[in-house]
């Protein structure tokens, strides 16, 4: 798995190495690049970041070209070492191929082509795709469609290929051409003036065209300087969907931030503003027409199941209370993959929605489409626009955070709470479910929360001093109440993921069924407060749990309103004041904060932690 770009222009080298750079985040444990010049294929791969690769390419200038594909990995079959990284050779060196996804028939094909002779260099699966295109290469007599060899070998290749990919190739025989497939892996193309591109997303590109193009599932791509055929796998002419990209090439940048993570942070205002613009009205009226779901559709669904992964199923189980106290519908929340392969209950008046970020998680994808195999409605939350997920579903409630960078979740993370807040106010207004002047007043305080998380902002500066002071912590639990519960599980994830520490997230009432033994003197425990005024009685309950902590010589951390001057905790992150289904708006943000600048404090790469990817395309 890992980013794919590719550009046909003049300068490709340095384009291709521009796109990686801002696709790095996709995967980044390797990268490489291959240019097609002076009648042969050259190649430059590296184990490790990105700059490792520029280094080398520095040190080995490769040729003036006008074709270039590149990669970034993120290792799933073989580590990340230099022969492993992509692009992989073929054809006697002539074909070079990037892949992203996972093949998974590689063994079989791995020794059915080694008998035919094909001498495998590296452990990956993308070669075994490499040498397999080649074969076919060799063999095909013909090409029927009239796109060239290349294109009808690859072809050839994707029916033989079991799994999910994105597969570039360029071949010496062919200058100026580039030959791309896709099945389930993303790949958009970029439509220039006299050049034109590919991208695992459209960041890859942005610098040169606005104009893009999203393949379709199991389509095949051929691209020169000033065309662009697509084909499905059989050969038939296939039109992909063109749009233009409406963020600024700014909007991938750091633009003065010392991170894209503590851009995105300090964006959350702005991110939320998006999400609610032109949705809620100032009487509290929810408007989402766009849904692509009709009212009648959503007027029978008697069931909601939300699925999604990581940080965006965190998302989830927040709104689970909102749809349930709102809407009076069931509601579960599912891992998108343990969903279906537990056998759910779904069906015709269940409600699918799944949240993603990226809207190419795969797990999250084939729980999308393992959903209307059973006849549900599936409704996307999704900040990508054109992805898979919410092209492949229903319905699509866009929350528009623009484009995130950063590999841990954060805007994307709020604007998915916030998304999900206005699709419950929106069927409790449609179904008449729920106390109406609860939900109307819940739709008044949402329109003011951009205001109130920039306020949480504000308070950055004590966050990062406490940060600053508990570098040397190796171990942090959180702990939470009703919708406090999953942002305790988001804090703990994100100090994980980010500043590599031992962190987890739980129910606040779990403390005295077991992991109350894990508290010793000195372990730092976070504890989101309920509101004292919204929530009096789980707050008084919380005030015993902290008296419990504090009483093993547990430090405490409490996240908690602005005056909550009941808290007995050894330090307080305020918040102002919300109703309880909106506070995790609030509360997530100084956990947010918390972990970035502890990971800062121990110098780690915030925007790129070890081992992860931004999208997770293989499952
Ligand atoms: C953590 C994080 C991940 C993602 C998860 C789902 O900070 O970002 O846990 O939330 O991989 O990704 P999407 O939302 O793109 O489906």
């Amino acid at each position: 798995m890992g980013s794919a770009e590719a550009g046909v222009t003049s300068l490709a080298v340095s384009v291709v190495l521009e796109g990686l750079r801002r696709l790095e985040y996709r995967g980044y444990d390797s990268a490489g690049v291959a240019v097609l010049a002076g009648g042969s294929v050259h190649v430059r791969k590296k184990a490790g970041k990105l700059a490792n690769l520029a280094a080398l390419v520095k040190a080995e200038p490769l040729p003036a070209a006008a074709v270039g594909i590149g990669h970034t990995r993120w290792a799933t079959h073989g580590a990340p070492t230099d022969v492993n990284a992509h692009p992989h050779q073929a054809d006697d060196g002539r074909l070079a191929v990037i892949h992203n996804g996972i093949i998974e028939n590689d063994s079989l094909l791995r020794s059915r082509l080694a008998a035919r002779g094909h001498v495998f260099r590296s452990e990956t699966d993308s070669e075994v795709a490499a040498a397999l295109l080649a074969d076919n290469y060799r063999s095909l007599d013909g090409d029927r469609a009239g796109d060239g060899p290349l294109a009808a070998a690859m072809r050839r290749t994707c029916q033989e290929l079991e799994g999910s990919f994105t597969i570039l190739a360029v071949h010496a025989d062919h200058p100026g051409l580039i030959v791309a497939a896709r099945r389930d892996s993303p790949l958009v193309v970029g439509l220039g003036d006299g050049e034109n591109f590919l991208g695992s997303d459209v960041s890859g590109f942005i610098d040169f065209t606005r104009r893009a193009v999203e393949l379709g599932q199991d389509q095949v791509v051929t691209l020169t300087a000033d065309a662009v055929v697509i084909t499905d796998f059989s050969g038939r002419p296939a039109v992909g969907n063109e749009f233009t990209v409406e963020w600024e090439a700014a909007a991938a940048t750091k633009d003065g931030h010392s991170s894209f993570m503590a851009k995105e942070i300090h964006e959350q205002p702005e991110a939320v503003r998006r999400t609610l613009s032109g949705r809620l009205g100032s009487d509290g009226a929810v408007s989402l027409g766009e849904l692509g779901i009709s009212d009648k559709a959503l007027a029978r669904i008697q069931k909601i199941v939300i699925v999604a992964c990581g940080t965006a199923s965190y998302g989830g189980q927040i709104a689970k209370y909102a749809l349930e106290r709102w809407c009076r519908i069931p509601v579960e929340v599912d891992l998108a993959h343990e969903f279906r392969y537990r056998s759910p209950l779904v069906d015709d008046r269940t409600l699918v929605i799944a949240i993603s970020q990226s809207g190419e998680t795969m797990d999250t994808l084939m729980a999308v489409r393992y959903a209307r195999e059973q006849g549900a409605t599936v409704l996307a939350i999704c900040n990508t626009v054109g992805a898979t997920i919410p092209r492949e579903a229903d319905g699509v409630l866009y929350t528009h955070a623009g484009p995130e960078v950063a590999v841990a979740s954060t805007k994307a993370f709020l604007t998915q709470v916030t998304a999900t807040l206005l699709l419950a106010l929106y069927l409790a207004q449609m179904r008449g479910s729920g106390d109406p002047t609860e939900i109307s007043a819940a739709a008044r305080e949402l329109a003011g929360i951009p205001g109130r998380v920039q306020s949480v902002l504000a308070g950055a500066g004590q966050i990062e001093a406490l940060a600053a002071s508990m570098a040397d912590v190796t171990s942090v639990l959180f702990i939470g109440r009703h919708v406090g519960h999953p942002v305790a599980m988001e804090g703990a994830l994100k100090l994980k993921e980010l500043a590599y520490i031992h962190a987890e997230g739980f129910a606040a009432g779990e403390l005295k069924h077991g992991p109350i033994a894990l508290i010793e003197p000195g372990q730092a425990v976070v504890v989101i407060m309920p509101s004292p005024a919204a929530s009096p009685v789980l707050h008084a309950k919380m005030m015993s749990t902290i008296q419990e902590i504090k009483a093993r010589g547990g430090r405490v951390i409490a996240v908690g309103e602005e005056g909550d001057a009941a808290t007995t905790a050894d330090a307080l992150l305020t918040v102002p004041a919300s109703s309880p289904l909106l506070a995790p708006l609030l509360t997530a943000i100084p956990l947010q904060l918390f972990a970035a600048s502890l990971a800062g404090a121990k110098g780690l790469d915030i925007d790129q932690p070890r081992n992860l990817a931004k999208s997770v395309t293989v499952e």
